[in-house]
């Protein structure tokens, strides 16, 4: 079972965030770096992890961690073969404004071994977002501690929505939006599966494996 630190509000928190949002935004214009979103986790084999805002000094570890992607991994998150990601998409993936973009990354020491981002759709409260966790990583349930972080700091930045698109065939990304306790829309076209859901925490029913405080029951 996973866990996050007990120094900010667990993702099903029901108040709403954004009647502060305007000194939010005032005070990360002002300093940049949400230090706030930072937490120690543990996997579901109580592995300790560390989760944060990405830098832009993480390019060289991103480098490293697409590295160790299988291929399968890589085109279920890019839909292509990339076997190596260039110079203008390590910077795209490692700068963001931590608003409008924002990636979280879980570390395993200095090595990422997972990331999680949202996007703003240009003129919309919605964020499109991904996922991928390192092979060696995954079913130890680090893409449903992203989703319901990321979640909770979009909320926090005047987001109201998420949006994906997946595989059809992508079973466990869709388990875990089906689980997110999130109200999920989906269709499907092809062999593309879409989804969106409000990510408002009041109408999110706390699913069994949500992230805990250390600790708790
Ligand atoms: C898809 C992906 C991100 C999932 O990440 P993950 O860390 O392996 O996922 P989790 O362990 O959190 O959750 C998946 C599993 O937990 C289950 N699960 C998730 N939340 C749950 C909940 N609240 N209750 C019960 N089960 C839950 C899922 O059914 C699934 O089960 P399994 O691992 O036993 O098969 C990862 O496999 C990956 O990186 N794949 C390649 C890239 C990719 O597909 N990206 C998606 C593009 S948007």
């Amino acid at each position: 079972m996973q866990a996050v630190t007990s120094d900010r509000e667990p993702p099903g928190d029901v108040s709403d965030p954004r009647e502060s949002e305007g000194s939010l935004v005032e005070s990360l214009l002002a300093t940049g770096y949400p230090a706030e979103l930072e937490c120690d986790v543990v996997d579901k084999f109580n592995v300790p992890l560390h989760l944060r805002p990405v830098r832009s000094d993480d390019a060289g570890q991103l480098v490293a961690f697409h590295a160790r992607l299988s291929p399968g991994s890589i085109y279920r998150r890019y839909f292509a073969a990339r076997p190596l990601l260039t110079p203008q998409e390590v910077s795209h993936l490692t700068q963001v404004d931590y608003l409008d973009r924002l990636a979280l990354v879980i570390l395993d020491g200095d090595e990422i071994v997972a990331i999680g981002r949202y996007e703003r759709i240009p003129s919309t409260a919605t964020g499109e977002v991904a996922f991928v966790v390192r092979d060696d990583f995954q079913h130890r349930g680090l893409g449903h501690l992203l989703l319901a972080q990321l979640a909770s700091a979009a909320w926090s930045r005047g987001l109201t929505k998420f949006s994906a698109i997946t595989l059809l065939e992508n079973r466990g990304m869709i388990a875990i939006f089906e689980h997110s306790g999130f109200p999920v829309s989906t269709s499907h076209r092809d062999e593309e599966y879409y989804v969106s859901f409000s990510i408002n925490p009041a109408e999110r029913v706390a699913p069994r494996r949500d992230a805990r405080r250390p600790g708790a029951e």
